[in-house]
């Protein structure tokens, strides 16, 4: 599943609401953590990642009460990230991405199209009103598109079938990138 959110306070109480027992989820953009703080006492493993000193401190804070916390400090767009919390883990159950809900569709859509590509999550959750206003004007008008996706939280452009080459995708990526 992919949902989409235009609203902070809406993705807030989305994300609480979708994550289940024991889930691993993978945060980019917590910030303070008002997200994060709803939902970690259910989580498997949580991974935060944020660039700004701010979510830093919030975060590093949030991991006195929770040994399930990583954070991890990076830019989202960068492969150097994607390589970092591959080290903590391999796949996530939610990817949630909020990297400032007013701003930047195409670079939301890019980072969240590689990460869940990377890292498979059954479900994804993105803030962003740009994508959201695009998706509530857009109506396909390609009939050739009668082909039912599956209701997981990436897509089949990667590839369906196991095991997915990681190698070759992160080699792309890191040729995609320039930091
Ligand atoms: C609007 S805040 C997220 C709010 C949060 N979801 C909440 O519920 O309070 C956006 C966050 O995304 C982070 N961010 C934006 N661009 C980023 C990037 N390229 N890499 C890493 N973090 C980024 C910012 O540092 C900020 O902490």
């Amino acid at each position: 599943m992919i949902s989409l959110l235009y609203d902070v306070n809406e993705y807030r109480k989305f994300l609480n609401k979708e994550v289940k027992m024991n889930f691993t989820v993978i945060e980019l953009g917590p910030h303070l953590g008002q997200a994060t703080r709803l939902y970690l006492d259910r989580t498997k493993l949580t991974v935060a990642v944020d660039k700004s000193i701010q979510a830093e401190t919030a975060i590093k804070k949030l991991q006195r009460d929770y040994s399930n916390l990583k954070f991890v400090k990076g830019d989202v767009r960068s492969f150097y990230t994607v390589e970092k919390v591959l080290k903590i883990t391999k796949g996530c159950d939610l990817l949630a991405v909020d990297m400032g809900g007013g701003r930047f569709p195409d670079t939301v859509f890019k980072v969240w199209a590689v990460w869940s590509g990377i890292f498979k999550p059954k479900h994804s959750i993105i803030r962003n009103r740009g994508l959201a206003e695009f998706i509530q004007r857009a109506k396909i008008k390609d009939a050739s598109i009668k082909k039912k996706f599956p209701d997981d939280g990436w897509m089949s452009s990667w590839g369906r079938t196991f095991p997915y080459q990681l190698k070759k995708q992160m080699r792309e990526f890191k040729f995609w990138v320039d930091i």
